[in-house]
């Protein structure tokens, strides 16, 4: 099949959009909608966000050096796309979308109750790249909703129905089609 060149860009997909709540020492918090977000290291874990300095909440995550990365549900769809279109410089987001701040267990600033899932995480590097800077943050604490959780107690992604993002565009998962390793399993 024939194969054309495409101008270099971020198009590595797909992609988590995730809603990073965030905050400051006088108790202001903020909730910023990221798909620059991705895993980096299993021991310490690590996640990455890559974030535009001109954002509100970049700020708020660089001097307080920590943030936390709650997983939206599809149900969530409205909500992590007004977080990535308004800005907390004069929406208050939280009192905006009716969600509710959820005390953190290691960090500062609150997680959203509404997301499964919380991942709070320290700040531990901010790498300059260009039009955004990488924040590498060590995962500390993870709260997640009990319904989000299989019989095994792990995080079930068919429970959770992550949001995912690519291209411009909002998606959901598909169907489970395998389970890691089963290619060398004898059958
Ligand atoms: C789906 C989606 C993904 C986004 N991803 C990023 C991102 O990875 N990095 C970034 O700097 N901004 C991203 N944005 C834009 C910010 O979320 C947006 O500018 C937001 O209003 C900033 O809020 P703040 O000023 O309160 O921090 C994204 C927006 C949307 C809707």
């Amino acid at each position: 099949m024939a194969r054309t060149n495409l101008k270099p860009s971020t198009s590595l997909y797909p992609q988590p959009a995730v809603m990073v709540s965030c905050g400051d020492i006088d108790g202001k918090k903020n909730i910023i909608t990221l798909a620059w977000a991705g895993v980096a290291c299993s021991e310490p874990p690590m996640v990455t966000l890559g974030i535009r300095p001109q954002r509100f909440s970049y700020g708020l995550i660089k001097d307080s050096g920590e943030f936390v990365v709650n997983l939206p549900g599809t149900p969530l769809l409205r909500e992590a796309d007004f977080c990535g279109n308004t800005s907390g410089r004069t929406v208050d987001k939280f009192a905006a979308l009716g969600l509710t701040p959820s005390p953190s267990a290691k960090v500062k600033a609150p997680g959203i109750a509404e997301c499964p899932v919380s991942l709070e995480c320290w700040v531990r590097e901010v790498i300059h790249l260009g039009s955004h800077d990488l924040f590498v943050g060590e995962v500390v604490n993870i709260s997640a909703d009990e319904r989000a959780l299989g019989d095994s107690g792990k995080i079930d992604l068919a429970r959770i129905s992550p949001l995912v993002y690519g291209g411009g565009d909002y998606w959901e998962l598909g169907k489970k089609l395998g389970i890691y390793g089963f290619s060398k399993k004898k059958a």
